[in-house]
């Protein structure tokens, strides 16, 4: 049965540690958030495609043109549409009512959950049951062959298969993914600098090049499979220091693993500490606002760790704390960022939510 109309939803997220590493076949330890897209969506008789979205333009297309042709961010939807029905789907013309929560630009995936929604939304209209790896992966195509950015897979898979109240470890490689319990005494608290990137999506690709090379130099199929000592016996240069991040970082995200297990806070505090430095020295992805943000959480005695989240030059940093003192911590930031920023940052405390769904209303 293929109903008329359906409503589906997909989070935006937040990454605890591991970045950069996804498109290394790495680890990444990323929770879905309490913020996120819906959609509300309507079959229609024919090929046509309607979007509506409070504070945009209405977007209308057809399903028979090219995505990469439709305007703004129609294209996320044109693009799953596009490669749900290239993979055997039966994707009909619709009208959808897009809504988000997601604060746009601040690293918090909100395009990957537009992808998500749309890609489970549809699959339920055409009267089948979503897979969400394989939505996920079809997401990271749009972004890759249409959007034109050589992202990973992260984002996508995380909004994806979330579990409520749970961080997943996820294998890039597998793509297998394991909950993690953050303890009940921590807090997860973003806190975004309210910068936005510009023109960063070429230094982002610059990386995964840099990354290639490294894997092509030491002479395995990704970083994933290099030793530190292969990446230490590499010649110095941008390649080796990218290397050396990606290397350190995917054994952080294991060792974080076992240290959340067994509710040792103080050190994946530290681990989160030290993914920050690397990513600031060695990957250089982070920002002035991003090093000063993880900065104030870091003075605040209730802070285990804070650094970058996402794939960095602006938006969000993200902090684990003890949860008893969360109010307090939440106005130190705020006074200390206004203070060093002259800005009102946006602050929000966060309890990992469930991965993307789609029901017929
Ligand atoms: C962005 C990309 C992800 C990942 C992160 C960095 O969010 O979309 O695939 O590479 O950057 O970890």
């Amino acid at each position: 049965m293929q109903p008329e109309q359906v409503r589906s939803r997909a989070p935006g997220r937040v990454n605890l540690i591991g970045e950069h590493t996804d498109y290394n076949d790495g680890f990444v330890m990323p929770l879905a958030l309490p913020f996120d897209t819906t959609l509300s969506i309507v079959r229609r008789p024919d090929r046509r495609v309607l979007l509506h979205s409070a504070g945009f333009e209405d977007l209308e297309f057809s399903l028979d043109d090219d995505p990469s042709d439709v305007g703004s961010w129609g294209r996320y939807v044109a693009g799953m549409a596009h490669y749900l029905e290239a993979d055997g789907l039966a994707v009909s013309g619709f009208e959808a009512t897009i809504s988000t929560t997601i604060p746009v630009g601040a690293s918090l995936s909100s395009s990957a959950a537009l992808e998500n929604a749309a890609g489970f939304g549809l699959t339920v209209m055409a009267g089948e049951t979503p897979d969400p790896v394989k939505i996920a992966t079809l997401g990271q195509r749009v972004e890759n062959e249409i959007i034109g950015i050589q992202s990973g897979i992260m984002d996508q898979l995380i909004s994806a298969v979330a579990v409520e109240g749970f961080a997943m470890r996820i294998d890039c490689r597998s793509l297998e993914s394991t909950p993690v319990r953050v303890a009940d005494n921590a807090s997860v608290v973003i806190m975004d600098t309210m910068t936005r990137r510009e023109l960063a999506d070429s230094e982002y690709d610059l990386r995964r090049q840099a990354c290639e090379r490294a894997a092509s130099t030491i002479g395995v199929s990704a970083l994933r499979d290099a030793t530190i000592e292969q990446v230490d016996a590499m010649s110095s240069g941008v390649d080796k220091r990218r290397a050396t991040h990606v290397v350190n970082e995917n054994a952080r995200v294991l060792q974080a693993e076992q240290l959340l297990n067994n509710d040792d806070l103080t050190e994946f505090g530290r681990l989160m500490n030290e993914s920050h430095y690397s990513l600031q020295t060695n990957y250089e992805v982070s920002s002035d606002a991003l090093d000063q943000m993880s900065a104030i959480a870091r003075e605040h005695d209730a802070c285990f760790g804070a650094r970058m989240t996402g794939g960095g030059f602006a938006g969000s940093a993200v902090a684990c704390i003890d949860r008893s003192q969360s109010e307090n911590f939440v106005s130190h930031v705020k006074r200390r960022w206004e203070d060093e920023a002259g800005t009102v940052p946006d602050v929000w405390i966060v309890e990992p939510a469930a991965g993307a769904s789609a029901v017929v209303v």
